[in-house]
């Protein structure tokens, strides 16, 4: 298993392209399933997750062509319905199938996800939403086995805004007989990135990006041609890792209105952030001040950008409070960065940080995709090197890392294992 050693006191400077949304791109290439014919995705991140995603859509029967970040997908031969526990397991999105299955071939057995490090993760809110779309919906070894002559439109209540909910019965609802309604809709831009690729498709969907989303079932959709929007979580961690460094970095090709809330608690703890356009500059000449953070569904501070916020609190001046509401186990990182010196002290969802002068260096363990980007956020303040251990959980989600941040002039380097 690869290693990453990073070695602290570089100020980052310069300049650094954002890739395209791994959460916006793996709905987008599974609604391929909705229809045969070529559709072409450009901006398309080259990352783990994505290869898991084109090996998934490869065994369902799919033709897959990849060129760097432009892939094209002809569900025209689509001929299975069952994604296996191998690929599920190892990416839990895979549940994004569901929905476009049911749709096209009116079945589909999908590996119940399990959970992973930051919780149990279940899709019973998806399962009750395709249910009263008419889905006979039954759970045998594990898998969840799912049935549907037609879908039908319905008035769907999502208990929680869920992101991956949303978007299954958002691509079951474009193919249904009917109208559905989905209330309580999660508001994330990947959301509004796939009604606007369903749309282009032939659908006929309003409201994404609201809490609630109209769609009018269809009965056919035809191929799609979509550019995949940038990668708002990869830009906020090169953000902080700006702020950390004291440093100047220019994030390019970025949607800084994805980035509200990141940015505006960015700005309380003393860091400058100039928007010009598609482009996000950000400084920290001064010291940064503690701020607290709750994380929340968007347009709330994003989950995923909780760990590497926890980074910059750990050194600023003061004290802050994190509360964590979305995930009930996504503390993992606490443990790793008080061996490197933070002050952390965790009660349940929250974490009560309080700063420290410096981290220092230590060899830590990488657990999931944004905890794994904290360590390294760390190891570039920390006082000598730190050497991040199964950053296989950091290719997931980040495309070449460590090359962006060495760009940055970061002293970074991956050691392969
Ligand atoms: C998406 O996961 C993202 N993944 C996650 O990013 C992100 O952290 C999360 O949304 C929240 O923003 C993708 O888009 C592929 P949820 P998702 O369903 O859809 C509970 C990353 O690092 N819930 O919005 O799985 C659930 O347990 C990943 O890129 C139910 O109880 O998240 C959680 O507590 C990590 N029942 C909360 O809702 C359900 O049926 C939010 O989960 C569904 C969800």
């Amino acid at each position: 298993m690869d290693k990453i050693r990073v070695t602290g006191g570089r100020r980052l400077e310069g300049e650094v392209t954002i890739s395209g949304a791994k959460n916006a791109a793996l709905p987008i290439l599974l609604s391929s399933l909705l229809t045969d014919g070529v559709n072409t995705y450009t901006n398309v991140p080259q990352l783990k997750d994505i290869e898991t995603t084109l090996l998934l859509l490869d065994q369902l029967g799919a033709t897959v062509s990849v060129e760097g970040e432009r892939v094209s997908v002809n569900a025209g031969g689509l001929d299975k319905f069952e994604a296996p526990y191998d690929l599920v397991r190892k990416m839990r999105a895979s549940v994004l199938v569901l929905g476009p299955l049911l749709a096209r071939l009116k079945r589909a057995r999908v590996s119940l996800p399990g959970g992973c490090a930051i919780g149990a993760r279940p899709i019973n809110i998806h399962l009750k939403g395709l249910a009263q779309m008419g889905a006979a919906v039954q759970l045998h070894h594990g898998y969840v086995e799912i049935e549907a002559e037609r879908l039908k439109g319905a008035d769907v209540y999502l208990d929680i805004p869920t992101v991956t909910g949303t978007e299954n019965l958002m691509m079951a609802a474009s193919l249904a007989e009917g109208d559905t309604t989905l209330r309580n809709a999660a508001r994330e831009p990947e959301i509004v990135a796939l009604a606007d690729t369903l749309n282009q498709m032939g659908a006929e969907i309003r409201g994404a990006g609201t809490a609630v989303v109209e769609i009018r079932g269809v009965s056919e959709l035809r191929p799609a041609s979509v550019s995949v929007i940038p990668d708002r979580i990869e830009c906020g961690t090169f953000m902080v890792a700006a702020a950390l460094t004291g440093g100047r970095v220019t994030l390019v090709n970025c949607e800084p209105e994805h980035l509200g809330a990141l940015t505006d608690k960015l700005i309380q703890a003393g860091v400058m952030i100039e928007i010009q356009g598609k482009s996000l500059t950000v400084a920290a000449t001064g010291p940064i001040t503690s701020t607290d953070v709750q994380t929340q569904p968007y347009p709330g501070f994003p989950t995923d950008m909780q760990a590497q916020f926890m980074v910059l609190m750990s050194i600023a001046d003061g004290m802050s409070v994190i509360t964590e509401n979305i995930f009930e186990n996504r503390f993992i990182h606490v443990s790793e960065l008080k061996r490197m010196g933070a002050d952390i002290q965790v009660s349940g969802n929250t974490a009560v940080v309080k700063g420290v002068s410096r981290l220092s260096a230590a060899p830590v363990m990488a657990s999931d995709l944004r905890a794994s980007a904290s360590l390294i956020l760390a190891g570039l303040v920390a006082e000598g090197a730190t050497v991040v251990n199964r950053v296989y959980h950091l290719d997931r989600g980040y495309q070449q890392i460590e090359k962006k941040f060495a760009s940055l002039g970061a002293s970074i380097e991956r050691i392969a294992e």
